[in-house]
């Protein structure tokens, strides 16, 4: 069963090496994850005045979010944080208060940079912001990709053989484990909670 799967990327550029990344993700795992991108570079500041009649733009990505099994953050660091229009993103879809998009979706988030600690920051405070959101966030790998460059692509935008396609192909596959387990695992607690309802409904009626 292929998962459908968000990605929000943290970039706005158009030869954006984190665009890149997220769609070699995609391909490396195109059998089990259906990915669609979500465009966030339309959207209009949070505003919380605006929430009785939100901007269509806002409409759009919560139901593009709301629609997936699981949410892919694959972002640059700014300034040793995440990118303001990613944090506009994350704060869009968080609400109206109490119907966040992101809620209970699982996610893992990739940073990648040209220097050399692969946007380190960039990706806890996307993290931080996962564990209000009550997100299970994938823990391992890690992925922080340092040194990506023009160079570590291919003419086709696609990864080029070497240790950094390895560990996307790893990190694809485990995202895609990830997104099953928790899924699976909820399916099977509801299938317990039914049967056990159903059990005391019965005991009820005959006792
Ligand atoms: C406003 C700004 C701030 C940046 N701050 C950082 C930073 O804190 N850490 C870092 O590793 N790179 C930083 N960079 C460099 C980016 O990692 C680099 O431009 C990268 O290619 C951006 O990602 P993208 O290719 O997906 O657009 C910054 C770039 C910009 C434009």
């Amino acid at each position: 069963m292929a998962y459908k799967i968000a990605i929000i990327v943290g970039s706005l550029r158009e030869g954006s090496l984190n665009r890149k990344v997220a769609r070699s993700i995609c391909g490396i795992r195109g059998d089990n994850l259906d990915c669609s991108m979500i465009e966030i570079g339309d959207l209009p500041l949070y505003n919380q005045d605006l929430d009785a009649d939100p901007p269509e733009q806002w409409v759009r990505v919560r139901d593009q979010v709301r629609a997936a099994d699981g949410v892919l953050f694959v972002s640059p660091e700014y300034n040793r944080g995440v990118p303001g229009v990613l944090k506009n993103a994350i704060d869009v879809g968080s609400r109206p208060y109490g119907q966040s998009v992101f809620d209970k979706k699982p996610a893992a988030i990739v940073t990648a940079s040209p220097g050399s600690i692969g946007g380190f920051g960039s990706n806890h405070q996307i993290r931080q912001a996962c564990v209000f959101l009550n997100m299970p966030v994938m823990q391992q790998p890690e992925a922080y990709l340092g040194h990506v460059s023009e160079d570590s692509f291919d003419g086709s935008g696609c990864l080029k053989d070497g240790p950094l396609k390895e560990l996307v192909a790893t990190l694809a596959h485990a995202f895609h484990d990830w997104v099953d387990m928790i899924i699976r695992s909820r399916a099977a607690l509801a299938e317990d909670a039914a049967h056990s309802a159903q059990q005391k409904k019965a005991e009820k009626e005959h006792a």
